[in-house]
Parts: C-alpha cells; structure tokens; sequence
C-alpha cells in the first residue's frame, strides 16, 4: 500500500497499532492525580450558551428511556427541564460496512466526495475519470471537521432547516481519487492534472443545505453561498507574522499572501459566525532537498521527499514548484524556501460572505493545529480559545485576545493581537499557562538561558523578535517548560460549568527509552488507546493563567477503570470500551460527544462514536462507522434534531454498493420520532 494511502498516523514508522488482545485481563487501573473536584458551578449556565442556542436547543419531551440520576442536579437557567442525558441503548461494536446507530435512529449518507458543488456542477464519475477542473467544483475527500452555521444566523435566528454545512478535507486517498491510482511519468514527475486534482480535493466546502418539509436535507443548488476552497486557493496572512521576512516568497515578497490551505483537521466555529480551519500535517506536503533546513521546518519534521510530490508536477507551474522548499535562488523573494512558513496556522473563513478571502491567523501559533475551540464569549472580555498540536509529546495552547468582546463590533481583527500561552500540567492537579512572549520575564529568562545550549535536536541561538517566537511555536514552547502531551486532539467546552476537555489520542512512545517519562497528566506508559483531560480555569475565567485538572476517563478495553480518590469512577464494559478518542463535541443540552480514530481491531471494531454525561462520567456508544473509517466532526443543527456526523477514509465501496470507490461522506443522524439526537 502506498504511504499516501495509510492513515496520518500510520505515516509514523514507530506507529504501533494495537495488535494482540488475545483474552488477557487488561485493567489499567490508573490513579488520575488530582484535587478534588470543584463541584458544579452555580448560575454559569445562561452566559455559557449563545444565542445561537437559546432555548430552542431543549426539547420538551425530556422524559426519556434512560437513566434517572437523582443525584445530578442541573443548575442554572434553560437547561433544568430534566437530565435523562444519554436516552438511547448503546450499540455494540461492529465490523460491518456500514453506519450503526440506536433502534429508532436513522443515518443516511449525505455529500459525499465528488457531489457537484460549484460553477457548471460537474457530475461525479464513479470511475474517477473526473478532471482536477471538475474536482474545483466539487465536495473535497476525507470530510474532517464541520460546522452547521443556522442561514439566519447574522440576523440573530437559528435555523434547524436551513444553514450552511462547513467542512474540512484532511486529505486524499489517490486510489480512489484517480482512475488507476497516483502515477508518474518517465521522468520522474506527475501528470499536472492529477497533481491539480488533489490541491482541490482538499481545502474545505462552504455546502448551503435546507430540509424539505418531509424532513429530507438537499444541497441548494446554485446557491451563492456553496464554495470551495483548496490547497491552491489565495489567502491572506494576518496578525504578527504578516509582513515578517520569514515568510516572503516570490508570490508574496511582501509576506502578506500565501496559497491554500492544507491537512485541515478540526475546526471552531467563532463567536462571530465564521469558521477556523486548522492546518495539521501540513508539514508533509513541502519537500527540501537541502543538506541542512531551518529549525522552523526541522522542528516540524519536512523531509526531503513530498507526500504527494506535488513539486515535480510536469506542468513545472509556480503553484506546484512553490511545495520544493529547498533554497533555490539568490534571495528568499525570488524563490519558495519560505512557503512551509506559511503553513500552519489556523485560517478564518466567512462562509456568509462568498467573495471574502480566507484569512491565516498567526497570533494563534504556528504549529501542527488539530483544531480551535472558543470559550463562551462574554462583552467586555477578551476573547479565549484553546489549541492542541497533535503530534507526540506535544502541546496545548490558549490564545487570549488584547481587544475585549463587543458582540456588536467582533470580527476576525480580535484574533491578531494578544498572547499565546502553552499548558503546563503539574503534578499536583495544579496547571499553569505559560506565556510564549518575549515581554514575559520568565520566557525572556528561559530563553535567555537556553541560548547557546541544544533544545532537543536544535542548536539554539536566540529569538530574533516576537515574530521568530511564534513562527516557532513548538521550540518556543519547549523552552517555556510546556507539558508534553499524549497527541492532543480535540477540545471542547462544557456550556454548563465552562471546564475545557481535551482528547490525548494515543502515545504509544510514551515512557519507552529515549522518550519522556510518564507525568501526572500523560500517566500510561505506551499510552496506545489515549484518554480524555479535562480543566477549570481558576475562577472560572478562560483569560486565567491557572487552572486545575483531572483525567475524565483513560480509554481501553474492558474492564479499564479510571480510578479518582481510590475509587473506579469509570470502569469500561461492552458498551463503551473505546480506543483514540479525537473528535470531541459538546451538544447544546451539554452532552459531551467522543469519536474515535484508533486501530480497528478486536476488541473496538470500526471507529465509532460515543456520548458522554460530563457529570456522572456514564459513556455509551451511540454509533459505529463502516469499515476502515474514522469518525471525525459531528455538529447539530439548534434544536438538536438533526446531527451530522463525517466519515473519513472508509474502505471498500461505502456508502453506495453499486459504487466500485469508497467515498467520504456525512452521515445525517436523525430520530425516527423527530425528538433531539441523544435524549
Ligand atoms: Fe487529523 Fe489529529 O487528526
Ligand atoms: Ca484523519
Ligand atoms: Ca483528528
Ligand atoms: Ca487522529
């Protein structure tokens, strides 16, 4: 299988699947250190929910099948019609082709790869004999992070029947992708066409979509609002590294521009009704052939050969040469050495405005960015949001805005201005944001000590400027003394308490010689089937530079408990052993939705997704992917009724049988009688 076909995390030559679990009782009885808990916080509820939310998130009949817990008491206002949270039987594990979910719940494939998107509407070819033109107007490959954006949302209403359904496209499957596969002429390169048909099957897709009265969701075609955005798409650079000389290029000596975006994974949703698209594994896709690289790519690991080897498309067309980072000509103007500089960050789009350019925030860290997730924005304060960089032994981030909240005047210009913190988690169930600024005593000391000295494999000799700090997060983080983390995923937002989860996917170098020990925070050694983190700000303030936190719940197989004060607070059974939780979602009545990404072997099956009650830590799975899938972005419309749900990299031909390719799709997720998903 060629290495463009595997999943980003089998890339990694150490990736271990897991392989053997051959009836061995395996418990990892884990004690979590921690203080102890603060209880749930009284009266947050209200100003945790947007008004995107509102009321029109709570169902009526809260009366469900499920469990009552008489203990949970619901606080606040909006949300205290009852608290029957996971009202479904949970499903068993499955290694069907095919999405699973509750008796009574209904999942149909929805926009799949190829479904005509833009401009003449270019049908799919099930025999991927599409060109790359069409490909430009059509729904990209490995739907990834979504979000529904209500249509009426700028005038304050939130629909449930019509909005606009956002996307990212992580990357490709080249077998599925062309007639016979990638290939390569004689020479060496590779036809332009299928090198411009891969740029533009990744990106995102801006889909307007609206019910029928029957209940059934389409595209609306010819919508001004459908848009695609690629891999070769112009966009903006913003906030500090604009105009910074490492990241001129021949397209930009100006520093200001660059083309595309790439490996987009998750996503946040902004207060003020745009979309961030992460930029992830962006690193792959440059290659530099030099004999020696900058830090700013060797802490990212580019490599001497291309992913997809874009570069050596036989067009020889700048928007293909720009991926060969290697130094080429007199000056970086007149060359691309500096193109993976601007990679890597998280990029605003407004899906509302179809003509807006897509906008790179670099305030934000330039690094491996799985995702964003905004704290609930308040008038008057700054504008909070957190960031995991999902490689092995790294990071969590938080940005915290210099200019306040106006709900009435927010737009992107608050993300271009005010600190990057990165996490340390002490071992006491204390934590403390560190930040990555040179006008902080701490930093400019750490960094100050650390110059002349090797910080990991880099010769370090200083941080010429504030710039040079956030072009090289992850360096500037290592010097801060960040935690080092199991593969930070997604995180997530209780609109109930405001505690922040983060997923910690897997680590399985974790504790082995040669690697970072175990800390309280990432305590599994070869940590293979992850677990979830969770923290409270001190004072339950998101701009706080304290916290405290807690391990919610260490993934595994059954019988795998989560031990908190001596006690199994969790203890895994049938119906929710998981493995390589990376998609996280709270839904508007705060329930916590964990989708999985990990190995599909015995004894998890296909990934599948699973939800949670925050409080009393019940997990149930609540839907299985087909075979060889990840299940990855998962939003609702308002009033909960509608879910959807991406499926990613699936094999064989899900989900149309009369189809020879697999191709990724949402899966729409409804209730046979019409009430909220997961009630
Ligand atoms: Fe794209 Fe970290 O998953
Ligand atoms: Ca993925
Ligand atoms: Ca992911
Ligand atoms: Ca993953």
């Amino acid at each position: 299988m060629a290495k463009q076909d595997l999943d980003p995390n089998y890339l990694d030559p150490d990736y271990e699947p897991v392989v053997n679990h051959s009836g061995n009782t395996t418990f990892t009885s884990v004690l979590a250190s921690r203080l102890k808990r603060r209880t749930v916080m009284k009266g947050t509820v209200g100003a945790a929910l947007t008004s995107l939310m509102g009321a029109a998130a709570i169902d009526g009949n809260f009366k469900g099948n499920g469990h009552a817990r008489g203990h949970d008491k619901i606080h606040g206002k909006g949300l205290a019609k009852g608290h029957t949270r996971l009202g479904f039987k949970a499903v068993a594990v499955s290694d069907a082709n095919r999405v699973v979910v509750p008796e009574g719940y209904t999942a149909q494939p929805f926009v799949p790869w190829g479904t005509p998107l833009t401009g003449d509407y270019p049908d799919y070819r099930p025999d991927g004999t599409n060109t790359g033109a069409d490909q430009e107007n059509q729904v990209g490959m490995h739907h990834d992070g979504m979000h529904f954006f209500p249509i009426d949302q700028k005038a304050g209403g939130s629909s449930s029947t019509e909005g606009l359904l956002v996307m990212n496209h992580e990357y490709i499957n080249q077998s599925a992708l062309h007639p016979s596969g990638a290939t390569t002429n004689g020479d060496g390169t590779r036809p332009v066409d299928e090198v411009r048909k891969e740029v533009a099957a990744h990106g995102v897709s801006v889909i307007h979509i609206k019910q029928s009265g029957g209940g059934e969701w389409d595209m609306v075609h010819g919508s001004p609002f459908n848009r695609r955005i690629t891999g070769g798409t112009p966009m903006d650079i913003r906030g500090p590294l604009r105009g910074y000389e490492k990241l001129a290029t021949k397209y930009s000596p100006t520093a200001t521009e660059t083309r595309g975006t790439l490996n987009n994974c998750a996503m946040g949703p902004t207060p003020w009704g745009t979309y961030l698209a992460a930029e992830e594994n962006w690193h792959g896709y440059f290659a530099n052939s030099d004999a020696t690289q900058p830090r700013e790519q060797v802490r990212h690991g580019v490599g001497s050969a291309s992913r997809y080897d874009w570069e050596l498309a036989d067009s020889a067309e700048d928007q293909y040469l720009r991926f060969d980072v290697s130094v080429k000509e007199a000056s970086a103007d007149l060359d691309y050495r500096n193109e993976a500089n601007t990679y890597g960050f998280m990029v605003e789009i407004d899906p509302f405005t179809p003509e807006s350019k897509p906008q790179k925030r670099t305030a934000l860290g330039r690094f491996g960015h799985e995702g964003v997730i905004f704290a609930p924005a308040k008038e008057g304060e700054p504008v909070v949001c957190y960031s995991g960089d999902d490689s092995r032994f790294e990071y969590i981030y938080k940005f915290v805005s210099a200019q306040p909240y106006y709900a009435a005047t927010a737009g992107g210009y608050l993300l271009d201005e005010g600190t990057l913190y990165v996490a340390r988690f002490n071992e006491d169930g204390t934590g403390d944001w560190l930040p990555l600024s040179l006008d902080d005593e701490n930093f400019a000391a750490r960094v100050a000590a650390a110059e002349g000295t090797n910080v990991g494999d880099i010769a370090f000799d200083g941080f010429d400027s504030q710039q040079d700090v956030l072009l090289n997060t992850r360096l500037a983080a290592d010097i801060a003394g960040a935690t080092t983390m199991d593969r930070p995923e997604w995180g997530a937002v209780d609109p109930r308490t405001g505690e922040v989860y983060f997923t910690l996917t897997n680590n399985s170098n974790r504790g082995k010689d040669g690697y970072d020990d175990v800390n309280a925070a990432n305590p599994v050694v070869e940590n293979r089937t992850g677990h979830i983190i969770r923290w409270m700000e001190a004072g339950n303030d998101h701009a706080a530079t304290a916290f405290e936190w807690d391990i919610f719940v260490f993934a595994g197989e059954q019988g795998t408990e989560t031990v908190v004060d001596g006690e199994a607070v969790v203890t895994l059974d049938d119906s929710n052993i998981f493995n390589s939780p990376d998609g996280l979602w709270f839904d508007y009545n705060g329930r916590l939705w964990i989708q999985t990404d990990g190995s599909w072997s015995a004894p998890y099956l296909n990934n599948m997704m699973l939800a949670a009650d925050p409080r009393t830590r019940d997990i149930r799975r609540f839907f299985v992917g087909p075979v060889g899938c990840e299940v990855t972005g998962v939003v609702t419309t308002p009033d909960g009724k509608t879910m959807f749900v991406n499926i990613q990299h699936p094999r064989g031909n899900w989900p149309n049988a009369d189809e020879s390719r697999p191709r990724d799709a949402t899966v729409i997720v409804t209730r046979d009688d019409g009430r909220v998903v997961g009630v």
